[in-house]
Formats: structure tokens, C-alpha cells, sequence
């Protein structure tokens, strides 16, 4: 296939050979150009592909409705909430979006430690220390409720979505949190020791 004759220039001494491009570099040239006209009839003119923009929100979708069957065989329990808190990276997960200052850190600091919301590290709770407690008043937040002494004030997080909650839950019940005892905002009135 290769030949001894030129292109007939030259430039500094140095000539340029005439040969042929090997079969097997122009199959794979030409297979490139009849695979970017399928794939963009396929893709573009008739659209019977999902560019991959659409495939991965297709995947997203499935994969929401995957977990929300799952959740809805395996409603959420103390046990399921006490697994979560040990996972570490279920548990970052919920750290990250605690210690976000526009989500719970505006009331209860970054550290937990409390400002217009009571200080989650202490064994002093108002609405119950259980796992199924603190998820209870993450999920649906509390209302004030001036009779009996609540104050109120703890937003609801439903709208967020369960996975939202379920994280905030495992951060707030990890040993991150939970029984730290860091020194914060005082007890309130109506809270009552528990473990
Ligand atoms: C707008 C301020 C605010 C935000 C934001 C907020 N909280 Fe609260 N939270 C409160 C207040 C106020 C209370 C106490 C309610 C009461 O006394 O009736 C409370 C109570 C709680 C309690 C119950 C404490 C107890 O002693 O029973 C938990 C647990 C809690 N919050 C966790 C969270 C988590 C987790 C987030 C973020 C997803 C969050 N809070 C976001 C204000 C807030």
C-alpha cells in the first residue's frame, strides 16, 4: 500500500509521501459518519432515544417512585430512625441541611445548642426526647398552644418531603447531637427530662 512517490513540494528538504489511508482507519471513518445520522435521526428528527437531559429526570422519577414504595411498605419506626442515626452518611446528609443557615441553624444554631428554639443536645424535651418524637415534631412542626403552656413556633417539614425530614431526624438523633449536653440555651419550663 505504501508508495515511494510524493506530492511533488517540498519544504526545507523535507517531501511529503502520496499513500492511500488504510482500509481499516477509513471503515472506522465512515462508520462514524453513517452512526452520527442514525443517532441523530433517532435522537432529533424522530425522537424515539431520550437525549440524556431527559433519560437522567426519567431515571429521577423512577428512582422517587422506587422509594416511595418502599416508604410506603416500611412506614417510618423507631428502629428504622435509630439505623439512620448510625449510618454516617445518612447523618451528613442531615447535618449539611441542619447547619444551613436559612433551614434549622436559624433557630436552633449550627451547634444545636439553641437561640429561639430550645437546645436539642440536652436530656430536656418538650414534646419528648423518643426518636418517634423528634421525627413527630420535625414532620409536622408544633403550634402554639397557650393553654397548656407550648409556645410554638417549631415549623412544619412535611412539605419538604420525607426524605428531608428523615435526614434532619437521623442528625438531630445522632450521636452528633442527641445526649451531647453542650452548654446552650436554658431548659424551658415546660420541658422534662428524658433520655
Ligand atoms: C423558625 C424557627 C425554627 C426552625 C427553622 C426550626 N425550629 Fe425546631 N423548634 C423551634 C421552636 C421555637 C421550638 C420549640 C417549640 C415549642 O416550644 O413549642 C422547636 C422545637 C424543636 C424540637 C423539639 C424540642 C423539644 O424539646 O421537644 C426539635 C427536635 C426541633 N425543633 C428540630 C428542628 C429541626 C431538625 C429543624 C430543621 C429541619 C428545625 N427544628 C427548624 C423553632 C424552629
Amino acid at each position: 500500500m505504501t508508495t515511494e512517490t510524493t506530492r511533488g513540494h517540498t519544504y526545507d528538504g523535507i517531501a511529503e509521501f502520496d499513500n492511500r489511508l488504510p482500509n481499516w482507519w477509513l471503515w472506522t471513518f465512515y462508520g462514524a459518519c453513517i452512526f452520527s445520522v442514525l443517532y441523530w435521526v433517532h435522537y432529533h428528527t424522530i425522537g424515539t432515544g431520550d437525549l440524556p437531559g431527559e433519560a437522567y429526570l426519567l431515571e429521577q422519577k423512577a428512582a422517587a417512585e422506587r422509594l416511595e414504595k418502599h416508604m410506603a411498605a416500611n412506614p417510618v419506626d423507631e428502629a428504622m430512625l435509630l439505623k439512620l442515626a448510625a449510618e454516617p452518611a445518612f447523618v451528613a446528609e442531615g447535618e449539611r441541611i441542619f447547619k444551613e443557615m436559612t433551614q434549622c441553624a436559624l433557630c436552633h444554631k449550627p451547634d444545636a445548642t439553641g437561640l429561639v428554639g430550645p437546645n436539642l443536645t440536652d436530656d430536656m424535651w418538650i414534646y419528648g426526647g423518643k426518636p418517634m418524637d423528634i421525627y413527630t415534631t420535625i414532620l409536622n412542626g408544633r403550634m402554639p398552644d397557650p393553654a397548656n403552656g407550648f409556645m410554638g413556633g417549631m415549623p412544619e417539614n412535611a412539605s419538604k418531603g420525607t426524605q428531608y425530614v428523615l435526614r434532619a431526624a437521623a442528625y438531630v438523633l445522632s450521636d452528633k447531637v442527641r445526649h451531647t449536653n453542650l452548654p446552650g440555651k436554658p431548659p424551658e419550663p415546660n420541658a422534662k427530662k428524658e433520655q
